[in-house]
């Protein structure tokens, strides 16, 4: 048993072992054309993250250069960078960040004003009234060095908890609720120019927290308070794409306010392997279809263009291969599926099992999806591996988040959503052993388009990817 998984125009790569045959076929690969150039033609701006030494690496300058239309530094421009002691204002390292995206004529997204990490001690321990004025002061000159070479800032940044209340930041104990508004409000006077974000990561879905971030973007429009996007982090997990993410940026969006995704990441256990890049691909191509599908999303950032440039394995052990290019510089199926998804090419993803698994399996299901932006077919064989012919035949399957069955062949299929039993009809109820049958349907996607994890027939394991 091998797995393959086989980029155009590149070398196929076998590993022992594994089970499943997966086939990713990416027709815009071939043309390379460089995601700033892809998403621009969407009316989108691809972003990457930089640090000052990221410059220095000349391979990696070539390719944040090539791919990268806007760049944010990692962390030249957050406070303990640029204010370490009480009025002593520091913008060398952000300056090269600047000047190395002015190189590249990339613009620059700035990055963070007002966090309660990567904040100075000095800061933290000072009196309320104190405390504001240093924000109002720290506000006013860094936007003040930057104005016109920044376009757009996360004002505040990661201001909420899980369940969608403040976080009991030094901020907000200090300071109260107010202190997101004043800072908008000092930020529109110190550069009208720039685009004033609020930023925060767990908030890529629907849940408290983005709630939380919802219900304050909606007063903050409501009372005048001048804000005009909201960053979504999205440092995912694969296979964890959140199935509502177009949803909520659409939710923002409706409030008034510009959408970026601004930090995507899609992290794994290391090491990774065929299956688990494959997915990768997958939640890369959904997390863009979901923002070309929000007129108001105006671009995705990567945090980091390639896996040895990622901050992942240094804060998340165990993990990592996160970004669309690995540790040689080399695109990874992840990075196909983006070229994909901006270029507006569907991505046809052919899985074929030929695993054996334990038990009682007496069934086979190879299930061949194609998928578009908004829709997929999924045409499903079942193979009757046993010995005794099968008569009367259900086969249960999950499908997975934001799929919904809008017609099918061969079967009855109920429900739509969620946890489906595919039935047979009257002229394929009977399987004689080694007889397959072919059944099929069409659904809408919200971004996930992958196949179901399991089948089981007649409440048996089949053999499945
Ligand atoms: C990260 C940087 O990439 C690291 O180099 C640094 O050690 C910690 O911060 N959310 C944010 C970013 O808003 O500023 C963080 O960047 C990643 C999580």
């Amino acid at each position: 048993m091998i797995t393959t998984t086989k980029r155009l125009g590149a070398v196929a790569v076998a590993l022992a072992s594994v089970t499943a045959l997966t086939v990713i076929l990416s027709p815009a690969a071939s043309a390379a054309a460089p995601l700033r150039d892809l998403a621009a033609a969407k009316g989108r701006y691809f972003g990457n993250s930089m640090t000052a030494g990221d410059f220095n690496d000349s391979a990696y300058r070539a390719l944040n250069a090539r791919e990268a239309g806007v760049v944010t530094p990692g962390n030249e421009m957050k406070w303990d960078a640029t204010q370490p002691s009480r009025g002593n204002f520091t913008f060398t390292r952000g300056d090269q960040v600047v000047a190395g995206a002015v190189a590249a004529n990339q613009k620059v997204r700035g990055h963070t004003l007002v966090w309660h990490s990567q904040t100075p001690p000095w800061v933290q321990n000072l009196s309320a009234t104190d405390m504001r004025s240093a924000m109002v002061n720290h506000i006013n000159t860094v936007m003040g060095h930057y104005k016109g070479k920044v376009f757009a800032w996360d004002v505040v940044n990661e201001a909420f908890a899980e369940d969608g209340t403040r976080r009991q930041s030094f901020w907000q104990q200090k300071l109260g609720d107010g202190y997101i508004a004043d800072a908008f409000r000092i930020a529109r006077a110190a550069d009208p120019t720039a685009k004033l974000y609020y930023n925060d990561y767990n908030t890529d879905g629907i849940g408290a927290k983005s709630d939380g971030v919802y219900n304050m973007v909606k007063a903050f429009k409501e009372q005048g308070v001048p804000i005009d996007g909201v960053g979504l982090q999205a440092h995912l997990i694969v296979g964890q794409v959140p199935s509502t993410m177009r949803q909520n940026m659409q939710r923002l969006a409706d409030l008034g306010v510009d959408v970026a995704i601004t930090e995507l990441d899609i992290r794994m256990r290391t090491p990774a392997d065929s299956a688990k890049l494959a997915q990768q691909a997958r939640d890369y191509t959904a997390v863009v279809n979901a923002c070309l599908a929000v007129a108001r999303c105006v671009g995705i950032t990567t945090w980091g263009l390639s896996d040895n440039h990622s901050w992942i394995p240094g804060v998340f052990p165990g993990e990592g291969a996160a970004l669309p290019f690995d540790g040689n510089l080399q695109p990874k199926p992840a990075y196909d599926a983006m070229v994909s998804a901006f270029g507006n090419v569907p991505t046809t993803t052919t899985t074929t099992t030929t695993t054996s698994v334990p038990g009682d399996a007496n069934c086979r299901v190879t299930d061949t999806i194609n998928a578009w932006n908004t829709g997929l077919t999924s045409s499903i064989t079942v193979t009757n591996t046993g010995t005794a012919p099968i008569d009367g035949w259900s086969l249960a399957f999950t499908l997975p988040g934001g799929q919904t069955i809008t017609s099918g062949w061969n079967a009855t299929y109920s429900p739509t959503s969620g946890q489906v039993a595919a039935r047979n009809v009257s002229y394929n109820a009977t399987l004689a052993p080694n007889a397959s049958v072919t059944i099929g349907f069409q659904a809408n996607h919200t971004g996930n388009t992958a196949a179901p994890p399991s089948f089981t027939l007649n409440g048996s394991a089949c053999t499945t990817a």
